[in-house]
């Protein structure tokens, strides 16, 4: 059907047309309903017999248009698609993309326009709004798209009605949204209806076994969504008395606007992962397959890998970020890490405080920052020379304190001597509380800039680009929460955005505790990959920070480097601290951070997890599983090894009276020959964790 018709008949020939439309996933597993009744459009999921979600709304206010009611289906159009595509780097290397499409043309009559439009004979113009499902075995997208209304090029978006709505309310793992600390928060477990605004991924337990994560995919040129508990469930809902209705809620800029969109718009995918296990959601992946392919012709020079760094000795007030006598970033100190790294075969230093802007109050004049101007205590052309002849690269951290416009004036200048000086990849740094990101330059009076707002989501993707012409891959801390835009961009290696091991150096609420590892690799990690920066071997510091520490056994900080994915991974603690333990640090060393495949061996959310992953390079597995502050014994079949191989199993666990909070550092490594058909016990201490090598004896 095309828009030659009138709206009246367009109505018409919709309401003869089947309803609710449906499109299913190419399994047939899930099966996705969408309705227009009464001119308000709605989805449903369904897997089998069981409701995923309930009836939910669809639709956008524009300032230019209601989209969201009065509106008919005008035309629809079904594809599938079956392909495979390859990551650059990633926790999977082939990954497949198998999906059933469905777009949804919705209409309204023009507010804008008188009815009978001159120049279009006796037509009333209609406003379009598109709807594209995208369903998969492992989950739903579906967006928003808009080509055109009236000859504008550009509409405001005031309102995303878009709902989630749950039937019998579901436990919920969440953190809070519009919070000054953006997603450095440790995460609730609810019931969903004591949720009040939460940031994606949202990950729920609907039953024994039905498990959602609720996130988006794509973000780009549009606001971070959160989720909003509705008052009531709409009334649609009312087939379910325990549902939880959750409502899009748009970060807005300082002025009030969500959106500002350049016509054509997309928004990002809207994203439901469903799986009968929690460790379904982890190899599920839903977001990359719902990102663009990659722009990047040339990805050579993009390379995971592990780093050393001056970063911990600041955060443990060893050394200083700013001038002075306990400046980190000296010339020499550099030196001795590129030669540590050198020595142990890291291909990266991360160096902090090695530029001018830190020696004020930083976190409140980030205007200060030169990212071209080295202290003067740090040698940049000798140490990049340095470390070009030691086969190891420098990492440069921008810290911007959040001062937006300082940096745009500097960054094409400052990645272009980054890429002169051999510096493969730049640590940034946006440290603010919220929302006072600073727009312009200069003003700091709250409100600013949300950091999951329109402003800095295109911000963000400018560094990406500007970085990815200069062949420089990017570590962002204080970032917008990860939304697959990897796949697209594949020098965002990295980035924050939660509670990190920062947070046990000096936190005044004890640390991350125990089970804060068990819950990320299932709620924030779902995003994407993390920062987090493991590998702390003196877990007391007591020289230091003595009322902090590490929450962890030892062996729980090496089993963290295959449960947290990240592709540039950290070995974060002194070097002299891996200096005293060779034996554990050879796990570090030869861990991978680039992998073939991603299998999840069991888990239950906030109690404990096991993931095995399969070596890019080799045939090795490894293999990491940490458990909350409860001891335990997990029964782990080795099926994932390949059928009929021998492998040596070099394990590093917790010794049999090893405990996080009274005898931490005691650990066994030994080795065992085992094949697909071994049931291994793996024995956590409380707080305790597990890594293990598995290399083929063929
Ligand atoms: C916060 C970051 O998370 C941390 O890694 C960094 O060292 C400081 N900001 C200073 O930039």
């Amino acid at each position: 059907m095309t828009l030659l018709a009138s709206f009246a008949s367009l109505v018409a020939v919709h309401a003869a047309a089947a309803n609710p439309l449906t499109v299913t996933s190419p399994s047939g597993n899930l099966r996705v309903e969408i309705e227009v009744s009464d001119g308000v459009p709605s989805y449903a999921i369904r897997r089998g017999d069981e409701p995923v979600l309930i009836r939910s709304r669809l639709g956008l206010i524009l300032r230019e248009a209601d989209l969201t009611r009065g509106l008919a289906i005008v035309d629809t159009a079904r594809a599938a698609r079956d392909t495979t595509w390859t990551q650059v780097w990633g926790e999977f290397g082939v990954v497949r993309s198998h999906y059933r499409e469905l777009r949804v043309d919705l209409a309204t009559e023009s507010e804008e326009r008188p009815s009978r439009a001159p120049g279009r004979g006796s037509l009333p113009p209609v406003t379009r709004l598109t709807v594209r499902f995208r369903v998969f075995d492992d989950g739903v997208g579906f967006r928003y798209e808009i080509s055109a209304i009236d000859g504008r090029d550009s509409v405001l978006v005031q309102d995303e009605v878009t709902e989630f709505v749950l039937p019998n309310d579901p436990a919920a793992w969440w953190i809070e949204s519009y919070q000054n600390n953006r997603y450095e928060y440790l995460t609730n477990k609810t019931r969903a209806s004591s949720i009040t605004v939460a940031h994606t991924p949202l990950t729920l337990q609907c039953g024994d076994n039905l498990f959602l994560s609720i996130h988006e995919a794509a973000l780009t040129n549009y606001a971070g969504m959160s989720l909003r508990r509705a008052a009531e469930p709409n009334e649609s809902a009312g087939d379910s008395r325990n549902a939880v209705g959750l409502k899009a809620d748009l970060a807005p800029w300082s002025n009030g606007d969500l959106v500002r969109a350049a016509l054509p718009m997309r928004s990002p995918w809207r994203t439901v992962q469903v799986s009968d296990t929690p460790g379904g959601l982890i190899e599920s992946p839903l977001i990359l397959n719902l990102n663009e392919p990659n722009r990047i012709n040339d990805v050579s020079w993009i390379e995971p890998g592990k780093y050393v760094g001056i970063w911990w000795e600041m955060h443990l007030g060893k050394s200083t970020w700013g001038s002075g006598t306990k400046h980190g970033a000296t010339t020499a100190n550099t030196k001795r890490y590129l030669d540590f790294a050198a020595r142990h075969g890291f291909s990266g230093v991360l160096v902090e405080g090695w530029n001018v802007g830190w020696d004020g109050d930083w976190f409140r004049n980030g205007n200060a920052f030169r990212f071209s101007e080295p202290h003067r205590d740090f040698d940049w052309e000798m140490l990049t020379r340095y470390a070009s002849r030691k086969g190891v690269r420098l990492i440069g951290h921008h810290e911007t304190g959040a001062a937006i416009e300082n940096y745009e004036e500097q960054m094409a200048d400052a990645f272009a001597m980054c890429e002169r000086g051999g510096v493969c990849a730049v640590k940034t740094g946006y440290v603010s509380n919220d929302p006072d990101v600073q727009q312009p330059a200069g003003k700091s009076v709250p409100p600013g800039e949300w950091h999951y707002g329109q402003f800095m989501i295109e911000h963000f993707r400018r560094v990406i680009e500007t970085a990815a012409a200069r062949h420089v891959m990017l570590d962002v801390h204080e970032p917008v929460k990860a939304t697959g835009i990897r796949r697209t961009w594949p020098n965002m290696m990295t980035r924050e955005g939660a509670r990190g091991q920062e947070y046990n150096a000096w936190s005044g609420d004890g640390g991350n505790p125990p089970d804060h590892t068990t819950i990320l690799p299932f709620t924030r990690l779902l995003a994407g990959p993390m920062d987090f920066t493991p590998g702390i071997f003196d877990l007391h510091f007591d020289e230091y920070r003595p009322r902090n520490r590490v929450n962890t056994t030892l062996a729980k900080q090496l089993a963290l480097y295959v449960v947290i994915y990240s592709p540039l991974q950290m070995a974060a603690d002194l070097p002299e601290n891996y200096e005293k333990r060779p034996d554990a640090f050879a796990f570090i060393k030869d861990v991978p951070t680039d992998w073939r495949a991603t299998k999840v061996v069991h888990g239950a959310i906030g109690d404990f997890v096991t993931i095995a992953r399969l070596d890019r390079q080799t045939d090795d597995w490894y293999l990491g599983s940490v458990t909350d502050e409860e001891g335990r014994a997990l029964a782990t079949p080795l099926t994932f090894l390949d059928a009929g191989r021998k492998y040596r199993a070099t394990i590093y666990r917790d010794a049999a009276d090893a405990d996080w909070m009274t005898n931490a550092y005691a650990y066994v490594i030994e080795e065992r020959e085992v094949d697909a058909d071994t049931n291994l016990t793996i024995v956590l201490a409380p707080g305790g964790g597990q890594a293990i090598r598995f290399t083929p004896l063929d």
